[in-house]
């Protein structure tokens, strides 16, 4: 017996951050949007823990037990009593250390895949607590649509979207480390005071009428100027998604995927079009807004 498991890509629409905690983490104000695009989980029962992959960047994906799929099993296994000799098959589609929570999507897809396996009978808020201490994503991962995420991001409140949002992401040749972005936030930010972040009013109303100009105006990602100095070369992506008909263009999460809000389905089209040939970015991909959570296909 199989279990497949869709789940989507995110973009931070807003990702306020602020400054480091004694434990390292940030507390954020992390305004979360599912995006189409979406790697699917399958667990089989297998003899041991296995992990494989497909898809185009499926060499860059770890198959050990760093592997988030695999943490999910075993983390699922342990709290229920299981065994977790499962293979698990990710076929990838999310961009990898993109900023696009492809890791945290599955994670968030082999928890759900391997407890309707097992008939674990877990409520949602225990897959969500397991999912929360898997990493901070990886709850949004789980219900998708929109969220206002607190605390290191995985304290999560659904937010209202009054209508679809068409996107194009420009994936950059090679990814750049989470952990790596934030300490260069810290580094950026020694010197300043760091405010409290707090979700953005005009963000969360231009989300719930689903206004595309008025979202473009209020896009935001404090961790850009970090990923922009790790990357300078993602400055050059950005002007070009600008000057192609972006409304906006921000990096996605930590980068160093740059996301670009387009008005409507066919100029996202358009855009990625002319993307893809301006030799900024290694592929494009256009995608709407919002998208279902993890889902039992
Ligand atoms: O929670 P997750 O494992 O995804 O976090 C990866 C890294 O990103 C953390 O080790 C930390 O360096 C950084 N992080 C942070 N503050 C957050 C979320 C992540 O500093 N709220």
């Amino acid at each position: 017996m199989s279990v497949t498991v869709r789940v989507p890509a995110k973009v931070n629409v807003q990702l306020a951050v602020g400054a480091a905690r004694p434990d390292g983490f940030h507390d954020l104000a992390n305004v979360f949007l599912a995006v189409g695009l979406y790697d699917e989980v399958t667990v089989t029962e297998a003899d041991e823990l296995r992990v494989t992959c497909s898809g185009p960047d499926a060499a860059q994906v770890p198959l050990d037990r760093t592997n988030l799929a695999a943490r999910a099993a075993l983390a699922l296994a342990e709290r229920y009593g299981r065994d977790a000799r499962v293979h698990l098959h990710i076929a990838k589609d999310i961009p990898v250390a993109g900023g696009m929570a492809g890791g945290s999507a599955d994670g968030a897809g082999a928890l759900l895949a391997c407890d309707a396996l097992w008939g674990t009978g877990a409520s949602r808020d225990e897959l969500l607590g397991i999912c929360a201490e898997l990493g901070s994503d990886v709850p949004f991962s789980l219900v998708g649509g929109a969220a206002l995420g607190t605390g290191r991001g995985e304290r999560l409140r659904p937010l209202e979207v009054g209508g679809a949002f068409h996107w194009v992401f420009a994936v950059a040749d090679g990814g750049l480390s989470t952990p790596a972005v934030y300490a260069e936030f810290d580094r950026l930010t020694a010197q300043a005071d760091v405010p409290e972040p707090a979700a953005s009013e005009d963000l969360l109303t231009a989300l719930a009428k689903g206004d595309v100009h008025a979202l473009a105006a209020a896009l935001s990602n404090d961790l850009q100027p970090a990923a922009l100095s790790l990357r300078p070369s993602l400055a050059a992506t950005l002007a070009a998604g600008r000057a192609a008909g972006a409304l906006a263009a921000l990096v996605s999460g930590s980068g160093p995927t740059t996301a670009f809000l387009a008005p409507d389905a066919a100029a996202a089209t358009e855009i990625a079009r002319t993307l893809q040939t301006s030799g900024t970015c290694r592929t494009t991909r256009a995608a709407a807004s919002p998208a279902p959570g993890a889902t039992l296909l």
